[in-house]
């Protein structure tokens, strides 16, 4: 109890010292102190004894509506401000054209707020010392003002992620005044924790101009619909580290200087429509070139081994033809002609470099032929290797994995490679998906390949010409979540150690030769939701447990000796012993099932499209404080996520990033959480998880792994948190598909629902009831919400959440809570106490989420309508209208009138109960919790 008192006082204190506004630097006068405590106390809604920020405070405290005019009157005296830092302050309105006229204002940072409106044009003055702009994350529209090529002094200009509109102004770049280093006005596609408004939509050409700032580093430009060529003068910038223009409509050639910016690190070409050749030499520093999606074509020169730093090469979906070069560990690619299917032709040129450092390959969706090169196994830090789609022949080296430890992808499907699958892939012990489909393989599945328990994502070996039958050892992938062999000349009986696969999801054994009866373990694997057995010789009954109760999940058809048991529901399809196929679900739909992959699988793979800075690499080795178990160093969690590389990054909110990664001690994937400490709130955020992780243990909230508390290379400190994988990602990927591209193409059923519905209650239930001092979550929503292999929903991200102690000396006000709009209770803000009814608000929030399918920021929801209002106004008759539509139940109709008043009303009304605008109309934790477990019940039962 006392240790919990005392650390709620250091949180509290903390709290105060990072306030944001203390970070508001101004002059060391009397003045400047007297403004940073008007800010401090407006900061904490207590009185304003200047009355400089009185008007700041309004009740409305979420979204701080009407911000924009009372600002400016306000700002206008605060005359000795130099830095001005309120970045994610949930500040919403425009910002005020006076915030131009503060005479000694140098750092405007007002990034991850809710601002829109236009620019202030007031913002360029030349004789303001303005020097950093940081606007990023808003919702800003208009155009970039002109104006702001007049500020002498401005360096980073960083207006990422808004809604930006018109062209670039060419006169924003002064090449005899500007001191312009950073400009970065893309928008950003990836981050899971951006609403999806976040897009700027500049037009228009890049401007010329831009090449004659020679203080430029680093420029991004990605994502937004700029047209023309690439101008010749970036080439002449001479410091450059990053250009990013990836995802525009760009075209032409790209200046073959360009690539010879000896300072140039990243260089983001992808997704446009330039054409031309591969250059012949890049800069020395070059350790990431992405020049994916567009039209370059032609041979790949050899020179561009030079490169010995390079990472990432992502060279996918071009047009690029002849031969791949021999000595592709070199990256010499040999200008030759082009030697088609004779990859007996080796040209070794040695003497060039290795590119030991490529962690990244990527030449799928070319016209490349010829063979792989044997060399290809020298690239040991290789992560991902992709040669998929092109028309590559002869075999894959031999001890391809012998040499590939940190191999986690290989993808060489849709060539025309032969031989037998090479059984050395068993030492890739990293590899989590291997595809090697619609190839000419032949020869059996070896059984080493299979005794390697990373495998986890997905195998498909389909579409082949293998024989023999599925080796036994197939029962170590225990976490694997595709089995593909589809279409091959595989026979035999299916071994029973199949039943082992508990993880696996997918299983496509059609078009082989396979014998004997159906399985029936095969009805015990919980998870597995699409099976197609067809076109094989099975015989004998089919099972009726599991999967085999869902005759859509389950395809039959051409086995001619199957029959059924009285009991199974093929029964309308099939008739009694012998002879019968099921003629269900078309063949070709089970090919698009193997879509269906876990959120991990993007996560990992989709990072073709998702290059982002590359972090820097580091290599020290520092021990790390020894929190609860197994002792991990900065090094470990460095080699567990490759150096915090972005191809690992799952995730980045203020506080901190999220990875996926493995440690070397371990097999299982584990989830790394690293916090940016200089994030004002983030030490804190880190503090009272620790805190929260200690004292908890329920089979509902998240546990850690363990803690790693140390400082980097330079000395800064370094924290983070490894918790469990979960392999379903979170609760917000399933119930909004679309915001997370469409992944996972599975929708919940109704029962899945109900199930984590229960899960979250229990959780809650146990934060609220069972903990001594109870516990409020304060940021309960569905992206906090992780789902485990078996889809128990875990309740995580402990950052905003309180004890609530009874003694007086600890915080109860919504003092520097987190918290969510659109989650958080309507009394944040209004003097309330922190309460447990907080988290049941939040928590009803989520219900009327996770049943309608609706996003309670969602754009319609404004003007005094919301999420609550709707639902409410359609309860109960006209349920239906409101609820889900993608919402599904096992062979019923979920809108049955039956299902509607057994379960969907009395949740609904459970929610709308819990949302309810007044703390007092809101029903306790444990009778919310007694009544969600006896919905679940019920379901379960009937
Ligand atoms: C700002 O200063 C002016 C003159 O110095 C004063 O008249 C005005 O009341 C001040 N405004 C606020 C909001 O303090
Ligand atoms: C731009 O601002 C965002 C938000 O503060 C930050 O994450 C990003 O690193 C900045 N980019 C550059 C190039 O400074
Ligand atoms: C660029 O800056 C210089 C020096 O401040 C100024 O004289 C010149 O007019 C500017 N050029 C343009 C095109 O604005
Ligand atoms: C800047 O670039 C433009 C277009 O390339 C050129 O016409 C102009 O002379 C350059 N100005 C300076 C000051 O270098
Ligand atoms: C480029 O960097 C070098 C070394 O840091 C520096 O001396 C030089 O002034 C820079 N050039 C420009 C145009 O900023």
């Amino acid at each position: 109890m006392a240790h919990v008192i005392i650390f709620l006082i250091v949180a509290y204190l903390l709290t105060f010292l990072w306030n944001p506004i203390a970070i508001l630097a101004a002059e060391s006068t009397n003045r400047s102190e007297l403004d940073r405590r008007g800010l401090l106390y407006f900061k904490q809604g207590l009185n304003d004894p200047l009355g400089v920020l009185s008007a700041w405070v309004s009740l409305d405290f979420c979204s701080w509506k009407g911000l924009a005019g009372q600002l400016s009157q306000s700002l206008a005296n605060l005359t000795s401000i130099v830095r001005l830092d309120l970045a994610n302050n949930q500040l919403s309105g425009g910002i005020p054209d006076e915030l131009g006229t503060l005479p000694k204002l140098q750092v405007l940072m007002l990034a991850s707020n809710m601002l829109a409106g236009n620019i202030p044009g007031s913002l360029g003055s030349r004789s303001r010392p303005l020097s950093y702009v940081n606007l990023a994350y808003n919702n800003l529209s208009g155009g970039i003002p002109h104006s702001l090529a007049a500020c002498p002094s401005l360096t980073v200009l960083n207006l990422t992620s808004n809604s930006l509109s018109g062209t670039i102004p060419s006169s924003l770049f002064n090449g005899t005044s500007s001191k312009l280093a950073v400009v970065n006005l893309r928008a950003n596609l990836f981050s899971g924790s951006i609403p999806e408004f976040h897009k700027n939509n500049l037009s228009g050409g890049i401007p010329t101009s831009l090449g004659n700032v020679t203080s430029l580093t680093q420029i991004s430009l990605g994502t937004n619909q700029l047209v023309g060529a690439i101008p010749e003068s970036l080439s002449n910038i001479p410091n450059l580290t990053m250009l990013s223009i990836s995802y525009n409509d760009l075209s032409g050639h790209v200046p073959t200087l360009l690539y010879n910016i000896s300072s140039l690190v990243i260089l983001y070409l992808g997704q446009n429509n330039l054409t031309g050749r591969i250059p012949y030499a890049v800069g020395p520093n070059l350790e990431a070139l992405d020049m994916s999606g567009n039209k370059f074509d032609g041979l790949l020169p050899a020179s561009l081994a030079n490169a010995s730093k390079l990472q990432i090469l992502d060279l996918s979906s071009n047009l690029l033809a002849g031969q791949l070069p021999v000595e592709i560990g070199n990256l010499a690619f040999l200008e030759m002609p082009n030697l088609e299917q004779n990859q007996l032709v080796h040209a070794i040129p040695i003497e060039l470099g290795y590119l030991s450092n490529l962690q990244m390959l990527s030449m799928g969706q070319n016209y490349l032929s010829g063979g792989i090169p044997s060399t290809v196994a020298n690239l040991s830090g290789l992560f991902l290797l992709s040669l998929s789609g092109n028309r590559l022949s002869g075999q894959v080296p031999t001890g391809i994995g012998m040499l590939l430890p940190n191999l986690n992808e290989l993808n060489l499907k849709n060539n025309y490679l032969t031989g037998s699958i090479p059984a050395s892939l068993a030492n890739s012990t990293q590899l989590v998906m291997l595809d090697l489909s619609f190839n000419s393989f032949s020869g059996s599945i070896p059984s080493e390949l299979l005794d390697n328990p990373s495998l986890s994502v997905g195998l498909d070996l389909s579409n082949n010409h293998l024989t023999g039958s599925i080796p036994p050892e197939i029962g170590a992938l225990v976490r694997l979540v595709l089995l593909d062999v589809s279409n091959n000349k595989l026979s035999g009986q299916v071994p029973s150690s199949l039943g082992h696969l508990k993880a696996i999801s997918l299983i496509d054994l059609s078009q082989n030769k396979f014998i004997g009866q159906i399985p029936e373990f095969l009805g015990n694997l919980k998870l597995l939701t699409q099976l197609d057995l067809s076109n094989n010789n099975f015989t004998g009954p089919i099972p009726t447990t599991g999967i085999f109760q869902n005759t859509t999940a389950v395809i039959l058809d051409g086995n001619i000796g199957l029959c059924r048991a009285n009991t199974t529901n093929f029964a309308t399809i099939f008739s009694i012993c012998p002879r019968i196929s099921t003629g269900g679900t078309k063949n070709n739909n089970a090919r698009l099932l193997l879509i269906v992959i876990p959120p991990i699988t993007i996560a990992l793979f989709s990072f073709l499209c998702f290059m982002v800075t590359l972090l820097k690499k580091r290599e020290h080795i520092f021990p790390c404080y020894k929190e609860t178990m197994k002792k991990v160093s900065y090094g470990d969690i460095l080699k567990a996520t490759n150096w915090l590389s972005p191809v690992n990054k799952i995730s980045t909110s203020r506080t901190g990033s999220v990875y996926i990664g493995r440690f070397q001690f371990d097999t299982d994937l584990v989830v790394i959480k690293v916090f940016h400490l200089d994030e004002y709130g983030s030490l804190n955020s880190f503090l009272m998880e620790c805190q929260v992780l200690r004292n908890t243990r329920h089979r509902n909230l998240m546990k850690a792994v363990t803690l790693c508390s140390t400082v980097d290379l330079e000395n800064n400190e370094f924290k983070a948190i490894v918790f469990d994988f979960m392999a379903n990602g979170s609760l917000d990927m399933w119930v909004h598909p679309k915001l997370h591209q469409n992944c996972p193409k599975r929708c919940l059923s109704l029962g899945q629902r109900i199930r984590i519905a229960a899960d979250v209650a229990s959780a809650l239930d146990y934060m609220h009831n069972q903990l001594v001092p109870p516990l409020v979550h304060c940021d309960l929503k569905p992206s906090n919400v992780l789902l485990d292999y078996d889809m128990t929903a875990r309740v995580g991200d402990y950052g905003s959440a309180k004890f609530i102690s009874s003694d007086p000396s600890s915080p109860k006000e919504f003092v520097g809570v987190g918290g969510t709009i659109g989650y958080i209770a309507p009394e944040y803000g209004m003097g309330y106490k922190i309460s447990t009814g907080c988290d049941v608000y939040s928590f009803g929030v989520l219900l009327l989420e996770m049943f309608t399918g609706m996003k309670p920021t969602d754009a319609m929801f404004t003007n005094g309508i919301s999420l609550h209002k709707l639902v409410s106004s359609a309860y109960p008759h006209e349920l239906c209208k409101v609820l889900d539509p993608y919402m599904s139940q096992e062979g019923n109709n979920v809108f049955a009138t039956l299902t509607l008043q057994s379960y969907l009303m009395p949740l609904v009304e459970v929610a709308l109960l819990c949302s309810m605008d007044l703390p007092k109309d809101r029903p306790g934790t444990r009778d919310v919790c007694a009544k969600i477990l006896e919905i679940s019940e019920a379901f379960l039962e009937s």
